[in-house]
């Protein structure tokens, strides 16, 4: 079969990363006889340098011909100063508004191999997982093209006062809430609403939409956590969650602390998907949006250190659930697996005391290259 892809590689380290990313699809494409088609498009801040314009209108409209958008990282401090609406962020919203991709699956789980990244310790982590074992595995699932990023916004007339607003409808939390279900069905199914119910109107209509809504999903725990009680939940016993469906604040600032327990940004991929009934979606799979969630990390551009599994782990992604490709998904996944369990790691996940000889550290390039020898091996092998 052959797939388009909307290719961002953006700012920063976004070139870096997305560079292993798109071989290794390739390889994989070689090997199962699909065809990648990358159609590469400029936004954030490379767009407003040639364009003046963070998220030109042609860009979004090839977007949407296509049958995903895998992205880099869109940002850095060049371009901070300018007023916000022509701030790179913008490129970022409006994507994801513009290809209507709703939910946003940000999974954080402790590797064994980079357990020792965690900054939590083992008695804390076996606390509160449901076999006693000192890890965690769960998956935030943010709204992302509503609520409080999206709300009227503006300024009294003195430029004295500002407000944001959440607005949510019925229907936005339904079906976000929906997407965090059927990942909890074929997880531990176990959904937690997160809120802030005891003070926001918006959060009392999640409660109200999760009540109906998860009386189809009768197999499937539900249960309702207020926002600041989860963030320390979080770090004091993480084993306790599985799915935790959110608002868009919430869910931004909820992946960011879980990130933290997984040792490094560096290793996390995210999705972000629409409906598989929209107009936009291709062939029966929703549109989805891919990238890795570290950004652009300025401060190490250019210089071969950043790691690129989180980008190669975000194509994963896009096979799964864009494509509906599981097993080309899983070699992807087992090959980032097998290269750390052989003990290579960028600079970012090694660990600072480890015996000799049981870690390599390795650049962009050298990594990308391992995951791809690997994924040849396998395949050579199978
Ligand atoms: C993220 C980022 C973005 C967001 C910023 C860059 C607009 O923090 O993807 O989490 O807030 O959504
Ligand atoms: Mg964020």
């Amino acid at each position: 079969m052959n797939y388009s892809i909307a290719l961002v590689p953006g700012d920063g380290i976004g070139p870096e990363v997305i560079a292993p990313a798109t071989e290794i699809l390739d390889a994989v494409g070689d090997t199962y006889d699909h065809v990648f088609h990358y159609v590469e498009l400029e936004a954030g801040g490379k767009a407003i340098d040639s364009t003046g314009e963070p998220l030109p209108q042609e860009t979004l409209e090839a977007a949407k011909q296509c049958d995903a958008l895998l992205l880099g990282a869109l940002g850095g401090p060049q371009w901070e100063t300018l007023p916000g609406h022509l701030r790179p962020e913008r490129a970022l919203l409006g994507l994801r508004s513009g290809l209507g991709v709703f939910a946003n699956l940000r999974p954080a789980a402790l590797l064994p191999q980079l357990k020792d990244a965690c900054p939590l310790k083992d008695a804390v982590l076996a606390a509160s997982h449901p076999e006693g074992k000192p890890t965690f595995d769960l998956l935030i699932v943010r709204e992302l093209t509503g609520g409080l990023y999206f709300g009227t916004r503006g300024r009294s007339t003195d430029g004295k006062a500002a407000f944001d607003t959440e607005t949510y409808s019925w229907a936005e939390i339904e079906r976000v809430l929906r997407a965090g279900y059927a990942a909890a069905a074929v997880r531990r199914k176990k959904l937690c609403v997160v809120d802030k119910a005891n003070v926001l109107e918006s959060s009392r209509l999640w409660r109200e939409v999760a009540a109906v809504v998860s009386k189809d999903y009768p197999d499937i725990e539900t249960r309702y956590l207020y926002v600041d009680n989860c963030a320390m939940q979080l770090i004091r016993a993480p084993g306790q969650f599985d799915v935790i469906v959110t608002s868009n604040l919430f869910g931004d600032i909820l992946s960011d602390e879980a990130s933290v327990l997984t040792g490094s940004i560096g290793m996390l991929p995210s999705a972000s998907l629409g409906s598989p009934d929209d107009p936009l979606a291709k062939k029966g799979h929703p549109m989805g949006m891919y990238e890795p969630i570290h950004g652009s990390a300025p401060d190490i551009a250019g210089k071969d250190i950043a790691n690129p599994l989180a980008a190669i782990l975000s194509t994963a992604m896009m096979l799964r659930y864009s494509f509906g490709l599981e097993q080309e998904a899983r070699r992807i996944e087992s090959a980032v697996n097998a290269v750390l369990d052989s003990g290579l790691r960028t600079q970012d996940i090694a660990r600072r005391n480890s015996t000799p000889g049981t870690e390599k550290i390795l650049g962009t390039k050298d990594m990308g290259e391992a995951v791809l020898k690997q994924i040849i091996g396998d395949m050579n092998n199978a």
